[in-house]
């Protein structure tokens, strides 16, 4: 039961290979999508060989591949990590939802898909609370790293710092002298997404999805210049009032750390370049508002705990079972 990985040269797809242990012998194959008639005939001579095949592209070439595969008939398990199929198959995320996971599998679903990376960082931070208090309202505003974008604009990124001759008297410099406005080096943008500001809309809508809920969700997503980790600050309304000893303990679980609310252990582990590539969701400056409504500041990498994680997990989950 072999596993096919397309994609594989993306910074998701790069990550998934690292990170991946294939169980009972199972062998990886990857592949590019650069040609869809190179990979059709490959798929046609290959396709026998796997039965997992986990897609690391966007939503189109995910849409190509799922075609071929469906006009070859295969009937093998077609996992895919882009946000094409979100909204009609379980969006998966173990954390909150195995259960339903198992029961797709033993019901025979073969498509399934991971979420936004945002969402799974969330929701990976607040799995203690789900199920167990109702959530009345979340606000979630983030600050999103340069790599949700993919290498292309990582590389655009590192140009533009390139580009930036070092002066003489470096402050009165800068002061004066500004950047191309959609540079992101020593900048921000307040947009992500093409006409829509989509990251925002995927926030309410994947979020209540896997939540099978129907929360009051706002959102403002920005790009920061951050290379890896997604940041995001949330104010949480709970429809019953608790202590914040126990809203802490809530969220303590076995993929958060919970940081100190100290200057100290904040500036130290609460930030993007301390988070980077740990198993952790990193979750800060828990404070209580008000009865019932409590704030804190999330840090997780978005490559492996929204793109890469709940997929590997997935594929464990599938073949213990099958
Ligand atoms: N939608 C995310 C972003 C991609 O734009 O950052 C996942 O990292």
């Amino acid at each position: 039961m072999n596993i096919a990985i397309f994609g594989y040269r993306g910074l998701v797809g790069q990550e998934l290979c690292k990170r991946i242990y294939p169980l009972m012998n199972d062998k990886i194959y990857v592949y590019t999508m650069r040609s869809t008639d190179k990979l059709h005939k490959k798929l046609n001579r290959d396709i026998g060989k796997f039965r997992f095949l986990i897609c690391c592209c966007t939503s189109s070439l995910a849409y190509q591949l799922l075609k071929i595969t469906k006009k070859i008939r295969w009937e093998g398990y077609f996992i895919d990590a882009s946000s094409l199929l979100r909204y009609g198959k379980t969006i998966v995320l173990d954390i909150i939802n195995k259960q339903k996971i198992i029961q797709c599998v033993k019901e025979g679903q073969k498509i399934f898909c991971g979420g936004n990376c945002t969402v799974s960082i969330l929701l990976t931070a607040l799995g203690g609370i789900v199920g167990k208090l109702y959530i009345e309202k979340l606000i979630c505003n983030t600050y999103q790293a340069i790599s949700g974008c993919g290498r292309v604009m990582i590389n655009n990124f590192i140009k533009q710092i390139r580009s930036i001759v070092i002066k003489e008297g470096a402050c009165e410099y800068y002061i004066e002298n500004k950047p191309c406005p959609r540079s992101l080096c020593f900048n921000i943008s307040t947009w992500i997404g093409d006409k829509k500001a989509e990251e925002e809309e995927k926030i309410c809508k994947e979020t209540n999805s896997i939540l099978g809920s129907d929360i009051r969700i706002y959102s403002t997503c920005v790009r920061v210049n951050v290379i890896r980790c997604h940041s995001e600050a949330v104010i949480i309304k709970l429809s019953k009032d608790i202590s914040l000893d126990t809203f802490r303990k809530m969220i303590r679980k076995k993929y958060t750390k919970i940081v100190s609310d100290t200057p100290d252990d904040t500036k130290r582990f609460l930030n993007p370049i301390y988070v980077s590539k740990k198993k952790y969701i990193f979750v800060g400056r828990i404070r209580k508002l008000s009865p019932g409504v409590f704030s804190m500041f999330i840090v997780g990498d978005q490559l492996l705990w929204g793109a890469v994680d709940p997929l590997i997990r997935l594929y464990y989950i599938i073949r213990r079972i099958i």
